[in-house]
Parts: C-alpha cells; structure tokens; sequence
C-alpha cells in the first residue's frame, strides 16, 4: 500500500517538521516499509492522498479519561475566588470524584470515558494514556485500569495505563497519609502489577498531596516491579519532585511550571520528557510559566497533553491543546505539534511511533491543511480528514 501525492511532516530529527512537499509512505503489514519524496518510491497499490498533509498519529501522553461524576461546579466556585488547594483542603476536588468513582458501575465508567475517547478519536489521537487515581482504594483502582485496558480492546486507539494510587489521600485515611502511602506499596500497586494493570508507575508531588518521601517509597516498589515512573511535579509549588522522579530515571515530569533551573539540569541528565499540559494552567487561571527557556537551553524534549480530568483541565481536545502550548506557553507550532508526536512517544517510552520512518508503526493522520503549522492556529476547527491505524483507515 503506497499512500501517495502528500505533503509529509516526518517529524524526523533536523530540517523544519522533517517535511517532504511532495512525499510518499510504503506500508506493509501494519508498519512503515519506506517513507520519502515521491519521486523516489518504490512501487505498491497507490492511494491517492489528495496532496493533503501526512503526520503522525497524535499521541496524547497525559489523562485521566475514566472517572465518574461530574465538577463543573467547582468551576463557578473558583471564579467566586474560592481556590483549587482551598476546594481540595474542604473535602472537594480530587476527592469528590472518588466518592463518583468508587459509585459508578462499570458499565458507567466505561461508557462516560468512551465518549470523552470519541472526541480525541476524531482528532487522530492513536495513542493515549489513561491513568487511575480516583479510585484510591484497591479495588477501584483495579476497577478504572481494566476499564482503561477495555477502551483499548473496543476502541482503534493504543491505550497505556499508568497506574495513580498516589494522586490523593481518600478521606479515610485523611488522618493517616503514611498508612495510606503503606496502603499503596504493600497492596494497591502490587495488585495492579500482579493483573498487569499498570504500564507505569504516577504520582501527585505537591504540598496539598504526596511529599517527596512519600514518593520516595512509591517508587521504590515501582522500581522492584520493573515498572518505569512518572510525576505530577512542580505544579503549584517547587517541592523538588522534579529532581526525585530523575533519580528514578522517570519517563516523564508533568506540569511543572515551578521547576527552577536545578531542576531542568536534573531531568535533562536522567532523558526525562518535560510533559507540559496548558489546559491545567488555562483552567486554574495560574500565574507561573513553566521554565521554557531553560527547557530549550538544556534540550530537554518537550511534550504536551490534554490532561483530561474533570478537576483542572476538562479540554477534551488536543489540537487546542496545541494552541494553548503556543499561546500561553510560547511553543512554537512545530514544538507543539512535535510535543504530540515524537516527544510523548517518548513520554510513555515508545521508540517504534510518533516519527513516520521505516520500521516504525503506520499510525497516520491525513489533515485538511496547507502547512503543519496549521494544526495549531485555530481554535475550535478540527481539520482531520482520515486516521490510519496499523496501515488501515480507521475514520474518513
Ligand atoms: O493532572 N494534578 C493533579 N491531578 C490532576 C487533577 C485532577 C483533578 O483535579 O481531578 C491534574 O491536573
Ligand atoms: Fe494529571
């Protein structure tokens, strides 16, 4: 199968997007057998592309899809000056979808997350990530993995779990945080490992959640596991989250505007993927930037994700969310778009998608514009014109 006549943004290392204006892609048997200009191609059933752009398939590498219940009105609390740590402290926030969590059926679950699922579908999302965390007692989180894991059997989307025990602490162990983190090493975790649940290890490093000792001790099980480590870091304070999870050699740091330049040093060092998520900052109306510059100046690979929760980022798309990075954050377009390709492949540690090469996995997105800068200028406009998974049109 030859998908021919397109403009290609291989997103390969060097020139602008890895772009080829008139570019052909080889398919076979679900990979990429060859990819390069036109007039260099090897011969096979051509599909005529239309001279429309080729990239990737969008990874999203950062969200919390499966959840119950409902928090829009914490939203209209926080825009009456009450803030999202002062929801949190009252019994409100993280919590309260736990209590909705641990309520809803399975079918329940299953059924509100495949609908928030559809619409990153249709902007040619190939691989998602899908973290518990609002269960928070083992077998809800157990309950929110397997849901995660049927998405990815029902749905032609590739789904990695990471697994959130340490997101908060439910309100029965509100007392005791180290009986809770015991909880979570000794039962919870392992379980999730034991059903091979889990393709990662996550956590919430914050003042208002787990300190770094707390997840000093989470990851040391993550570690014994062979599972690879992530962290929700810096988001609203630097408690030195960051520089913990780079020992671990973590795949990823998430939020992080308050990383300082120790920080950044550290996760260039350990090959950690900043993982910055825009919809976050934009909900909870923050102030400070993530280190942008120092990210750059340290080569840092920089990734993005939607974080769709239902707390601080219910942005259910990802070309927004490149606009957001743009916006806000002063990513360039090609940062962001290479933020949804190579670099959260390598957030969830994949080194077979996210650049369209030879040998790679044939996840595609055929768009509907003139320039890869495109994706990310407007807002509210999805200009996908077909998905293509494993070499087979899913949508269009
Ligand atoms: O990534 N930072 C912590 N966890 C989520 C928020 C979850 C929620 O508010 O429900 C996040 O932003
Ligand atoms: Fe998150």
């Amino acid at each position: 199968m030859l998908f021919s006549n397109l403009k290609l943004a291989t997103m390969a290392d060097g020139s602008s997007y890895g772009l080829i204006e008139d570019g052909a892609v080889l398919v076979e048997k679900g990979r990429i057998a060859w990819a390069g200009p036109a007039k260099d191609a090897p011969k096979g059933d051509r599909i005529d592309c239309g001279g429309r752009l080729l990239t990737p398939g969008l990874i999203d590498c950062h969200t919390h899809i499966v959840y119950g219940g409902n928090r829009a009105h914490e939203f209209e609390k926080r825009l009456n000056g009450v803030s999202y740590a002062e929801i949190a402290k009252a019994g409100g926030g993280i919590v309260s979808t736990v209590r909705a969590t641990r309520e809803a059926s399975d079918e329940q679950l299953l059924k509100s997350a495949a609908t928030r699922l559809q619409s990153l579908l249709a902007e040619g999302v190939t691989t998602i990530e899908i973290k518990s965390g609002y269960g928070l007692d083992v077998e809800t989180e157990l309950k929110m993995l397997r849901t995660a894991r049927k998405l990815g059997a029902t749905y032609p989307i590739d789904v990695v779990t990471s697994f959130l025990g340490a997101h908060a602490f439910p309100p029965e162990y509100r007392d005791d945080h180290a009986a809770y983190v015991d909880l979570v090493c000794s039962q919870s975790l392992p379980a999730a490992a034991r059903e091979k649940l889990a393709d990662a290890v996550d956590g919430f490093c914050e003042g208002i959640a787990f300190s770094v000792d707390d997840m000093d001790r989470v990851f040391t099980v993550a570690k014994k596991l062979g599972l690879p480590i992530k962290l929700h870091a810096e988001q609203l304070s630097n408690l030195g989250g960051a520089i913990l999870a780079a020992r671990y050699g973590a795949l990823s740091v998430d939020h992080i505007e308050y990383l300082d330049e120790a920080g950044v040093a550290a996760i260039a060092q350990s090959g950690t993927v900043a993982v910055l998520l825009p919809g976050a900052f934009y909900y909870l109306r923050e102030k400070q930037h993530p280190p942008l510059a120092a990210l750059r100046a340290h080569k840092v690979p920089i990734a993005i994700a939607t974080d769709l929760n239902p707390g601080s980022s219910p942005v259910h798309s990802l070309l927004a969310t490149m606009n957001m990075a743009c916006v806000l954050f002063g990513l360039t377009p090609e940062e962001a778009l290479r933020g949804v390709t190579q670099n959260a492949a390598r957030a969830l540690g994949f080194t077979d998608r996210g650049v369209i090469a030879a040998g790679l996995k044939a996840d595609f997105v055929l768009w509907n514009v003139e320039r890869p800068g495109d994706l990310a200028y407007p807002l509210g406009f999805n200009p996908c014109a077909a998905v293509i998974r494993q070499g087979e049109i899913v949508r269009g």
